[in-house]
């Protein structure tokens, strides 16, 4: 109940344009976001990196509906990836297809993703697409196909409450690209997502064994489970151990402020992790999808209301 209504306040602009102006609640973001700007996050990049930890980074915003503001943030990612690279430092773009125009004109969407794709795969750095509401899937898994075809340097999210998505998997798998399984963040019918936490996370599990196996880092196909679910990282890693199949062969993602102590314990003890850091002045949506996941989340937002 409270998820759903944190998810459909994610999509009011009513909400949206009011919620970012509030000094409460920009106190309360600061958890999961260092700032808004990219120096911002590249201060937490490199505060990482003597914990053992890699970052992956995103500018927010979704569903762009001009193109020149596309345009921007295509420019902003290639900058981006130029600076990181003169940096030396491990941190990976990820981008929103409907940050990059895709609901207005999916040839520019499609040119933007590849200048953002051809200047990584120059820079020896890797692009990952998120996965945004189910009516995107199709369309982000054909960009990702074609991005393929040139750059082995691409991996896609896929999203576990998806009831198909052990067939976008198996595609992905035949495309060789990299696999990001997450549980999921939209809110979505029950004909195409699961919606009880105990099918997500059986469904997770499954298909994170078949990544384990089948996924294993050649041409760009890399293995990546992005989440701070405890139960579920030990149960990848003893599969994995049963398996045969070493640590830093797979690797762990999770959102920078969330499971700090865990991000630090699995890299001490040798897998591959990179925390995935956001920033920009468009959150108001994405702070709410964070809420979702754990409505006791709203507690800080009233705590941070009362403290001066
Ligand atoms: P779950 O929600 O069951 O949480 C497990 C535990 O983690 C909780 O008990 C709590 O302790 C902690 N936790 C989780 N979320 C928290 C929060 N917000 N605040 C505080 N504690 C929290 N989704 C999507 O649809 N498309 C995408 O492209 C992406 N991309 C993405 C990248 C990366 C690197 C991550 C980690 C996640 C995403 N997501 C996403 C979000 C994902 O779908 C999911 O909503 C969250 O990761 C929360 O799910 P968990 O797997 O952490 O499990």
């Amino acid at each position: 109940m409270v998820r759903t209504l944190l998810l459909k306040a994610s999509e009011s602009r009513w909400l949206r344009e009011r919620g970012v102006r509030a000094p409460f609640v920009r106190r309360a973001v600061s958890r999961f976001m260092p700032g808004e700007t990219f120096d911002e996050m590249l201060r937490a990049a490199q505060e990482l990196r003597p914990h053992g930890l890699d970052a992956v980074f995103t500018r927010l915003g979704e569903n762009v509906g001009d193109l020149r503001e596309a345009k921007a943030v295509a420019d902003h990612y290639v900058d981006a990836i130029g600076r990181i690279e003169a940096l030396r430092i491990g941190c990976e773009p990820s981008i929103k297809l409907t940050q990059l125009g895709l609901d207005i004109d999916r040839g520019r969407a499609r040119e933007y993703a590849r200048e953002i794709t051809a200047r990584a795969h120059a820079a020896g750095n890797y692009v990952w697409v998120d996965m945004e509401q189910s009516h995107y899937v199709d369309v982000t898994l054909d960009f990702v196909e074609g991005l393929k075809r040139d750059f082995p340097n691409v991996g896609v999210c896929l999203q576990a409450y998806l009831r198909r998505t052990a067939a976008d998997l198996e595609r992905m798998i035949r495309a060789e690209a990299g696999v990001r399984l997450v549980k999921g963040a939209y809110r979505e019918p029950a004909a195409v997502a699961f919606s009880d936490k105990r099918e997500v996370d059986a469904s997770y599990l499954a298909l994170s064994k078949t990544m384990l196996v089948r996924l294993h880092g050649q041409n760009g196909a890399r293995a990546v489970f992005g989440t701070h679910d405890t139960k579920l990282i030990a149960d990848i890693c003893s599969h994995a151990r049963a398996q045969g199949i070493e640590p830093g062969s797979y690797e762990f993602h999770m959102l920078y402020g969330i499971q700090r102590a865990e991000q630090a314990r699995l890299a001490k003890a040798g897998e591959r992790v990179r925390v995935l850091i956001a920033y920009g002045t468009y959150w108001f949506p994405w702070y709410m999808r964070r809420l979702a996941e754990r409505p006791a989340n709203v507690w800080f937002v009233v705590k941070s209301a009362f403290a001066r």
